[in-house]
């Protein structure tokens, strides 16, 4: 052991942090994961954690993560964890598939989430937001992320499904609350063996019977007024053209609800917390958003115009990344780092110590979208918040699209005075949602 209390590493196995008998890596991860994902980076670019019934490897370095993203892509495959968590509600779903029916499900997604397609959503996303903004009553004081996810979900459903969910908007987030409840390490039950049932299954259990009733109802509704060009419809199509099994159809919107809510929402709530800490910026969008979303009343070609949006976007996905890691298992004998690792063996990726680590970023904790400004000058990969590779966030364009246009339409409309309940703690789950309340009062401009 060295004086960090790390058991060194040597030729043939990576560092690996002290832990606890038997727990392992997992009680520190458990009691703040942001915390315990720097120091363990900052041990080594692999790191071996050890967490009850598994080792896994922390991957840390920009090179490492173009390796096993990008480059050796083709020697891994999504993680156990992966399948585990996601087992009832998408198993027919791009979330969990793989090899030749994961290739057929994203090339039917593809066409409707290229950069491209998505921007003719401009104008629903903007209008969606206004409708939802203009309900806040001046002084009114609001749970901030409660409210981005309702608005998420709202945004997603008309833009991609062409749904009005308003008021049934809890299906979706109670089957969101389910899944990230389920892979919470915190939770007691993750100690238990599988067939023993707990409360949390069980709700689990009903959340999906729930959502999966809710997507049938959808997908009925698209039938009675017609297929058009949104996601939902071409799903559907290409289940007429005998290309995708109703199930798919079901399980791939089901992922797109839970994935296209969940995300977007921590940014946006992020991204507000951080633009009421920062008056320069917040004026320098609101001019920005004044100047283009002022104009003729239509938001095609916004995004492109939005620059400086597009800036603290792209900041504040760096520094609140929403997802906790992207997960991989080699399914071959890999060399990483200069060890041989077998088949079978478990990564983690996380965004957060990456997008932090000074080796990429200058002053990597301040809050500064004019770094985006300037060409990049450091490694790719040590900014992946959707990922990369082949495998990587299919709604990425539309999360982009609709974080962009959303901030600056809620900018426009209002200022939100935001005071958090304590400092920012997160809940380690495969999501990495705030866990202090974020509440905002409402000034209509
Ligand atoms: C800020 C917003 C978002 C972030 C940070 C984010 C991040 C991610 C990450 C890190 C992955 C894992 C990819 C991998 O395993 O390599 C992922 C996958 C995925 N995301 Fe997103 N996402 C966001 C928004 C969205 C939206 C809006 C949608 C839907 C419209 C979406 C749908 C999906 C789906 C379906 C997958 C699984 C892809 C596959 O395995 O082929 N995400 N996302």
């Amino acid at each position: 052991m060295t004086a960090h209390g790390t058991s060194a590493g040597d030729e043939s196995s990576p560092p690996t942090p002290s832990g606890v008998p038997l727990l392992g890596n997992g009680p520190a991860f458990s009691r703040d994961p942001v915390g315990a994902m720097e120091e363990w980076a900052s041990l080594g670019d692999l790191v071996r954690l050890e967490v009850p019934g598994q080792t896994t490897y922390l991957v840390t370095g920009a090179e490492l993560i173009e390796q096993i993203l990008v480059t050796d892509h083709e020697s891994y495959t999504i993680s156990p964890a992966q399948h585990e968590t996601f087992e009832g509600i998408e198993d027919h779903a791009v979330t969990v598939t793989t090899g030749e029916r994961w290739t057929r499900l994203r090339r039917v997604m593809r066409p409707a989430l290229t950069h491209g397609a998505v921007q003719r959503y401009a104008d629903r996303i903007v209008e969606t937001t206004e409708d939802y903004v203009e309900e806040w009553d001046d002084g009114e004081h609001i749970d901030l992320y409660r409210e981005m996810r309702l608005l998420t979900v709202n945004v997603l459903a008309d833009a991609l499904l062409d749904a009005d969910v308003r008021g049934r908007e809890a299906v979706v987030m109670d089957a969101a609350d389910a899944l990230v409840d389920r892979a919470n390490l915190r939770r007691l039950g993750q100690l238990l063996p599988d067939w023993v049932p707990t409360p949390t299954d069980r709700r689990f259990e009903r959340t999906v019977r729930e959502l999966d009733a809710f997507v049938d109802d959808l997908i009925a509704e698209r039938r009675n007024t017609g297929l058009g060009e949104d996601f939902c419809s071409v799903l559907l199509d290409a289940h007429d053209a005998g290309t995708l099994s109703i199930d798919e159809v079901r399980h791939n919107l089901v992922a797109m609800l839970l994935a296209g809510h969940d995300s977007p929402s921590i940014a946006l709530t992020h991204a507000l917390r951080l633009l009421d800490d920062h008056s320069d910026v917040r004026d320098a969008l609101l001019a920005e958003s004044g100047d283009v979303l002022g104009g003729d009343g239509s938001a095609s070609g916004a995004y492109a115009d939005l620059e400086r949006t597009q800036n603290v976007v792209s900041e504040t996905l760096r520094l609140y990344p929403p997802t906790l890691a992207v997960t991989r298992q080699a399914t071959e004998p890999v060399t990483i780092a200069g060890y041989d690792l077998p088949a079978g063996a478990q990564f983690l990726l996380p965004q957060w110590p990456v997008h932090r680590d000074e080796r990429y970023w200058d002053e990597p904790t301040v809050f500064d979208p004019s770094r985006w400004q300037e060409p990049e000058s450091r490694p790719g990969y040590a900014y992946f918040p959707f990922s990369a590779g082949p495998r990587n966030c299919v709604g990425m364009h539309f999360a982009r699209t609709e974080l962009t246009l959303i901030l600056a339409t809620v900018l426009d409309r209002v200022e939100l005075d935001v005071s958090m309940d304590g400092p920012l703690a997160f809940a380690p789950s495969l999501q990495l949602r705030p866990e202090t309340d974020i509440e905002a009062t409402v000034h209509r401009r």
